[in-house]
């Protein structure tokens, strides 16, 4: 495998490892012309892959709802993440990693079943958050995304314009609603608790089922609290005592304004203290 140049901007692509500058996709790349591609976003903390095995299940996921095949194995893709992370110094890191049904001859949406995916890897370093991440704002708006939001694709038109809305509305995240009853964000899964109970919408066509997600999940129930997948409407939600966003990015945010009102006592909430020391602790427990 090639390789050269500054560690800190080695990429993988298509079986070697380069600088990214030197990193060419060509133009009649079906990920380019159509967004025709899947992708995760995979924590690293302490040099270790987060949830590795789940992120790869639910890669593999995306790639058999796209239809795209690929010859990689887990154990081949845990040795290209490694790769990566060594070049990186260790540590505490994000990796990307995007597959694109790859190169056409001529531009028409349909596919040949026998085309060679565009492999694409990087790293980026991350801070580890060994306190609770700041409070953000979030916006509401309608979910002007297709159906299959339950596929981690590339094509996140709808994602970047809603993203976009939110900061220009002075907001971090928009919380996204469908038939009345909220989903998810724009790039991240949504908590939220009434009294004692836990709530997050139901995995299915409308949300990415979140890896953290699911941790939070787990980790509630485990520790005896109330968790239930499933959708509230709006105006409970902007009742609520508290909400939180999850992402691999993001870990666990408090959202203390929803619309210009405060969440609750419009600071993190003691429902979201306890879940984040049991995420810490269990990812510290990793670590060891
Ligand atoms: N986004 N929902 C959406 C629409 C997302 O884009 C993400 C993550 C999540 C949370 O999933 P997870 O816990 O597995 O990160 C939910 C990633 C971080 C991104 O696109 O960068």
């Amino acid at each position: 495998m090639a390789q050269g140049g500054d560690a800190m901007g080695t990429i993988y692509l298509n079986g070697y490892f380069m600088p990214a500058e030197q990193a060419k996709i060509p133009v009649m790349d079906r990920g380019f012309l159509f967004g025709d591609g899947v992708y995760e976003v995979i924590p690293v903390f302490g040099g270790f892959c987060f949830r590795l095995a789940e992120h790869l299940e639910r890669l593999d996921y995306s790639l058999r709802e796209a239809r795209i095949t690929t010859s990689m194995s887990h154990a081949q893709w845990q040795q290209i993440f490694e790769r990566l992370i060594e070049l990186h110094g260790g540590g505490d890191q994000s990796l990307y990693l995007q597959i694109t049904r790859g190169v056409c001859a001529e531009r028409e949406q349909r596919f040949s079943p026998d085309g060679k995916p565009t492999i694409f890897a990087m790293s980026r370093p991350r801070g580890a958050a060994r306190v609770l991440p700041d409070a953000v704002a979030c916006i509401t708006l309608e979910d002007i995304r297709w159906l299959r939001c339950d596929i981690k694709t590339t094509s996140l038109l709808g994602n970047v314009l809603m993203s976009q809305m939110a900061v220009e509305a002075g907001a971090d995240e928009a919380i996204l609603t469908r038939d009345g009853l909220v989903w998810e964000g724009a790039s991240s899964n949504v908590f939220v608790v009434v009294g004692e109970v836990l709530y997050t919408a139901p995995k299915g066509r409308y949300i990415l089922g979140g890896i953290t997600r699911d941790l939070v999940v787990e980790l509630a129930r485990q520790n005896g609290v109330d968790c239930r997948e499933q959708a509230l409407p709006l105006h409970a939600v902007a009742g609520a005592d508290e909400i939180w966003l999850s992402s691999s990015t993001r870990d666990l945010t408090p959202v203390t304004q929803l619309n210009g009102r405060p969440v609750g006592r419009g600071a993190p909430g003691p429902m979201l203290q306890s879940v984040w020391g049991w995420y810490r602790n269990f990812r510290q427990q990793l670590m060891r």
